[in-house]
């Protein structure tokens, strides 16, 4: 079943490293012939939130919503690519989330966190997986977690650590078994 993926990435800082972790994950979906779309916060650039897109009359809401909108109502599964800030998930991925609600109902998510240190941000990568259920979209249970995420992908998301390649199989393995349930499930019919 060929599989339609959103990775969503939320760091904005102009020298951000995450976007390296970010496309190696892309790579490896399309490696498995897999409809994927990155979500980028800083090419896709939401306000602070004021009004959800749920919240626009419709055909009103900016286009920069009505894209991102429709990328997540289409896809099948997500990946949250997530840094960590403080312990946590970084604002500017969270704020992107919060705009958009029922597009995530009924389907999967995958946790991928990174840091600069050892740690590979596991500890946003928790607190992501309460935020990821209330949103309607449970985390499958291996984390993909990136350490020393700088140097351990090149700018093209090629990694230099051949762990990684090990790794993400088994991520993305489960994730698709997950992803197909979920979409043989929903053409079933969902509660609301
Ligand atoms: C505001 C801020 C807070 C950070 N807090 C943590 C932290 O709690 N733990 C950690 O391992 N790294 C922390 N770091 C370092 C990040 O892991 C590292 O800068 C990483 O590259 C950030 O992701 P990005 O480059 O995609 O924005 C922090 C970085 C920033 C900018």
């Amino acid at each position: 079943m060929s599989l339609k993926i959103a990775v969503i990435y939320g760091s904005v800082r102009s020298q951000r490293k995450g976007i390296k972790g970010a496309k190696f994950i892309v790579n490896k979906c399309k490696e498995r012939n897999w409809d994927v779309n990155l979500i980028d916060a800083k090419e896709y650039e939401h306000p602070f939130l004021d009004k959800m897109y749920k919240e626009f009359p419709e055909g009103e809401a900016p286009e920069v919503m009505q894209k991102v909108s429709n990328l997540l109502k289409s896809a099948d599964a997500f990946i949250i690519v997530s840094g960590e800030y403080n312990h946590s998930v970084p604002p500017a991925l969270t704020n992107l989330i919060d705009h958009y609600q029922s597009e995530y109902f009924f389907k999967s998510s995958a946790i991928a966190c990174y840091s600069g240190g050892t740690l590979g941000g596991v500890r946003a990568g928790i607190h992501l997986r309460a935020f990821l259920s209330e949103l309607g979209m449970p985390s499958i249970p291996t984390m993909f977690v990136m350490s020393k995420v700088q140097s351990s992908f090149d700018d093209n998301g090629n990694a230099i650590d051949e762990s990684y390649e090990k790794r993400i199989k088994k991520f993305l393995d489960e994730l698709e078994w997950y992803a197909e349930a979920l979409k043989e499930a929903r053409e079933k019919g969902t509660p609301y």
